[in-house]
């Protein structure tokens, strides 16, 4: 729905850099995309944890979690899932802008979806993270045993399966489940992010 004349942005009293100093740190999203049990959850959760050991602020949005409240009003139709992703993407605005590290796992299957939210932000701000894990691995994985379901005709649209993935042309990191642990990802994650100069 486009906004109106009558609805005027009102502007923050405190600036990004003023949440950094006082945070320590700079605020981004890293979204993580990738096929249901590629890992995308499990690493979002691990990087978090390790993030809060070191006292930075960080928050997990997930795909999961969000359709519990939020967007429990969408299913899995290619509209739904671009208004599931638009509203994350607008919700991780928010988290950005108060000085947050927000860490989206959604399997945001459509290469035009993401780059509808790359576009929501600056480009130092969002970092598209894939994790890479094939669909024989995941079907291996099933560990909530919705492959076998989407195999037996009981969930339609099922992304792999019934339902495509868009593979990402042009990720900021490519995570390989299939050859690290998640120890080892996390500290590929920690690594990117120093890289981007994301704590000082
Ligand atoms: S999307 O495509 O980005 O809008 O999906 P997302 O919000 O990340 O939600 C994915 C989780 O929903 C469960 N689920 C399904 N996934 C894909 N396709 C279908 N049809 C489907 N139905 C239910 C599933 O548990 C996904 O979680 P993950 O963590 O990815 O396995």
């Amino acid at each position: 729905m486009p906004h109106t004349p009558s609805i005027v942005w009102h502007p923050s009293a405190i600036t990004r850099n003023e949440r950094a100093e006082l945070y320590q740190h700079r605020s981004c999203a890293l979204w993580f995309t990738g096929l249901s049990g590629s890992g995308k959850s499990t690493l979002a959760f691990a990087l978090d944890k390790a993030l809060h050991t070191q006292s930075i602020h960080s928050y997990v949005l997930d795909g999961d979690n969000i359709r519990h409240g939020l967007n429990n009003d969408l299913g899995f139709s290619p509209e739904d899932r671009k208004e599931n992703i638009r509203r994350i993407g607008e919700v991780s605005k928010l988290f950005v802008d108060a000085g947050m590290i927000v860490l989206c796992a959604f399997i945001s299957p459509y290469e035009q979806d993401r780059a509808m939210v790359k576009r929501m932000f600056d480009p130092d701000d969002f970092f598209e993270i894939y994790v890479k894990c094939s669909l024989e691995e995941c079907e291996r994985r099933d560990p909530k045993g919705l492959y076998q379901k989407a195999r037996n005709g009981e969930i339609a649209h099922f992304t792999g399966v019934s339902a495509q993935y868009d593979v990402p042309s042009q990720p900021s990191l490519v995570i390989n489940t299939e050859k690290l642990t998640v120890e080892e990802s996390v500290q590929l994650l920690i690594d990117f992010m120093e890289s981007r100069q994301l704590f000082s």
